[in-house]
């Protein structure tokens, strides 16, 4: 049986038919919407490289249930940029050259950009905390931790 679910991305209203009961958000937002900002790399919850707000709280998108985003806002990746200006936190990770092959990459920009807004100036230790969840096998971190830095920095009040 399928259904359809109705449900706001990035902001505009959105309807998708044909979904099957099994399907993940994940699924519907690549292959049925267009939207591949969101990564697939293990599907089971481990890696994050699917992160993605579902009514303002960062999820895996690959362990939400399509059906579960009934009524629901979703913001992903691509929802994040101001049109062709890209949100601070991108802009930091290019300009660290916090990517190499980029698979990450979504999850970690859309993690930061939630840790940024509960927490204008983290510690380290709160950046890793945060970062946890999403798993890079390129970058031994260290670049995505400066990344983090540059765009606290450049979001903290001037003196
Ligand atoms: S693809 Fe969703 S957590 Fe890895
Ligand atoms: S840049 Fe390749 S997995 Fe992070």
């Amino acid at each position: 049986m399928s259904i359809r679910v109705n449900f706001t991305v990035n902001g505009s209203a959105e309807s998708v038919d044909g979904v099957w009961e099994g399907e993940s958000l994940l699924y519907v937002l690549r292959e049925r919407m267009g939207l591949p900002g969101s990564k697939n790399a293990c599907e089971q919850g481990e890696c994050g490289s699917c992160t993605v707000y579902l009514d303002g709280i960062p999820v895996c998108a690959c362990l939400v249930a399509a059906g579960q985003v009934e009524g629901r806002s979703v913001r992903t990746v691509e929802g994040l940029a101001d049109g062709d200006r890209l949100d601070p936190v991108q802009e930091a990770f290019l300009e660290c050259g916090a990517v190499q092959c980029g698979f990450c990459t979504p999850g970690l920009i859309v993690a930061c950009h939630d840790l940024l807004a509960r927490n204008p100036a983290p510690g380290d230790a709160e950046i890793r905390e945060a970062l946890a969840g999403n798993l890079c096998r390129c970058t031994g971190y260290e670049k995505i931790l400066d990344a983090v830095r540059l765009a606290a920095a450049r979001r903290a009040p001037r003196p």
